[in-house]
């Protein structure tokens, strides 16, 4: 179907910063445009530009007038763990009092107490839970999203996950595009004497079992003191480029690990979290092709120092922003609540903040054909029913999508 799309208030095309690769964003990269007018073919972009200027050729497309309205790249939330049983409320009101989130994982919760949550759950609780979280991030304007394993952490649990979201997956695409994470390296069972212990037992043989599915995007881990370490990781990524599966990392989170640098040195998608990076991983992950993912949600929810956003943006790493959405570290699904209240606090630009929760995070996904509104990408809108793109996050935390015509 042939459609064109008319007098919208503001178009966010994100042009310029496609053309910079999401890399060194300047104000003006936003390239928005003002009463704006794009037309698609099928599910492509074929033009976009201001309505005056609108060639004939397309004024026989089905016309969808849109004047109050903005229309920027879908959202893509690109670090999501969307499949787990129970909650961790109990944990959030230790933290107000004083009990850091490594002293509730000493105590036996954390992760781990999820993971017996998780394990308690059915298939098809997992299944509608992750159904309606999903139909939520959507209502934000996020049309593509990552989902890790991690909360099952034994053989049949972590199978059942990994294939819960590739039903979800299967449910939900065209609509919304899922990226499904391998991320059994999430934390230790007591069962198990050590991180290699478990790394052989788990995580490694069921890898190459589920790999023959064909269902994983990319493994990840939690490269993290006191939870998996250098050499686990470099295990983990070694079997995984053996199966032609992309890489991922919880890096340098709690602590500074190198984790950056090896994410680098492995060509990982991206490298996440980062609130500990070193100067050298800053200067590893700017010269290379892994996106910093940064949670700022997560900071807030610990209460830790933001990661250092500013020196991996002015080093020309390409940023994304993500929610991180866990039981745990960050029980906040909304991107665009988390971006809004992370951008003054990161001292992010206005294309900065945008192409982190777009094109730049739909790279951190190896997805090339979204992110911006330009001809040749897919037609993958969030419409906002408002005045101005600055309205949305000015509006902090109220702004749903509405349907596209
Ligand atoms: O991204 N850091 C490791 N994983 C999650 C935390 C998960 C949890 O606490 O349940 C994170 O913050
Ligand atoms: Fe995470």
């Amino acid at each position: 179907m042939n459609k064109v799309y008319l007098h919208l208030n503001e178009v966010l095309t994100l042009e310029g910063a496609a053309r910079k690769d999401g890399r060194k964003l300047l104000p003006s990269d936003l390239s928005l445009i003002q009463d704006g007018a794009v037309a698609v073919e099928g599910d492509t972009i074929v033009w976009v530009g201001e309505t005056a200027t609108l060639p004939t050729k397309y004024q026989s497309y089905e016309k969808h007038p849109l004047p109050g309205h903005v229309l920027t790249p879908e959202l893509v939330d690109s670090h999501t763990h969307i499949v787990f049983g129970g909650d961790r409320a109990q944990e959030y009101a230790d933290r107000l009092n004083g009990i850091s989130y490594e002293e509730i994982r000493k105590r036996g919760g954390g992760i781990l107490l999820t993971m017996n949550k998780t394990n308690l759950a059915t298939t098809p609780d997992l299944y509608e839970t992750a159904c309606r979280r999903i139909e939520r991030l959507y209502s934000y304007g996020i049309g593509a999203i990552e989902i890790k394993s991690g909360y099952g952490l034994n053989l049949a649990k972590e199978r059942e996950i990994s294939r819960v979201i590739n039903k979800l997956k299967k449910h939900f695409e065209p609509r919304i595009r899922i990226f499904n994470t391998y991320l059994a390296a999430h934390d230790v069972p007591t069962a198990f004497s050590s991180s290699v212990e478990y790394m052989d037992k788990v995580v490694i043989p069921l890898l190459e079992e589920i790999a023959q599915e064909k269902i994983i995007d990319a493994v990840d881990i939690f490269h993290e003191q006191n939870y998996f370490s250098e050499d686990d990781t470099r295990k983990l990524f070694e079997k995984a480029r053996s199966l032609g599966i992309a890489r991922k990392t919880h890096a340098d989170e709690l602590n500074d690990n190198g984790g950056a640098s090896l994410a680098v040195e492995f060509e990982a998608l991206s490298a996440d979290h980062l609130l500990k990076i070193s100067n050298e991983g800053i200067t590893k992950l700017s010269n290379s092709k892994t996106v910093a993912t940064l949670l700022p949600g997560t900071a807030f929810f610990l209460g830790k120092p933001l990661a250092p956003a500013r020196a991996l943006l002015d080093g020309g790493a390409k940023v994304a922003i993500a929610s991180d959405f866990n039981p745990g570290s960050c029980h906040c699904d909304n991107l665009l609540l988390i971006g809004s209240l992370a951008a003054p606090q990161m001292k992010l630009n206005q294309t900065e903040l945008w192409c982190g929760m777009t094109l730049n995070a739909a790279h951190a996904l190896g997805f090339k054909d979204q992110g911006a509104i330009i001809p040749g990408m897919k037609a993958r809108f969030a419409l906002f029913k408002t005045e101005s793109l600055s309205h949305i996050t000015y509006n902090w935390g109220k702004n749903l999508r509405v349907s596209l015509p």
